[in-house]
């Protein structure tokens, strides 16, 4: 029996230890803002926070997911409210929004790590979120504005 929490709920799981942690977040919890890309690792799209660090839910296996705390875009901030996503809004960030709970769990992540970051850490940060649609300029301004550092 594995146990973890979600989003600062307890849970308990006793399926396939390996199976990926996003499969359980969309498949039986149900918990959608959570996406599917590439499934490997190289897109982002899954990012959610384990144990507060920004990590791909599709290369996490269940098992290594055991004891520790996830969140994810659901339980990012109560009321959408959060300074990522605020920001977001206010620069009409997203084009489809595919990629758009993993950019903001990835922004969140960098902030809570480095509060005052410079173009380097987000570019360090931020590199392995891709975005079919070509927001990265917005994205950037966005993190910058909850940042509170000059775009
Ligand atoms: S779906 Fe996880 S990194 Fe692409
Ligand atoms: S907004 Fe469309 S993939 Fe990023």
């Amino acid at each position: 029996m594995i146990t973890l929490k979600i989003n600062g709920a307890n849970r308990q799981f006793d399926g396939d230890p390996e199976m990926p942690l996003l499969w359980y977040l969309r498949d039986i919890l149900d918990m959608t803002g959570t996406k599917f890309g590439c499934g490997a690792g190289l897109c982002g799209a899954c990012t959610v926070h384990v144990d507060g660090a920004a990590a791909r839910s599709c290369t996490t296996a269940m098992k290594d997911a055991a004891g520790k705390s996830i969140t994810t875009i659901e339980g990012l901030s109560a009321h959408g409210d959060h300074p990522v996503q605020k920001a977001w809004m206010a620069n009409n960030v997203p084009q489809c929004g595919y990629c758009q709970s993993g950019q903001i769990m990835q922004a969140a992540a960098l902030l809570k790590d480095k509060p005052k970051p410079t173009d380097n850490d987000i570019d360090q940060a931020m590199q392995g979120n891709i975005c079919r649609c070509g927001t990265y300029q917005r994205i950037r301004q966005a993190i910058k504005q909850a940042a509170g550092v000059k775009a």
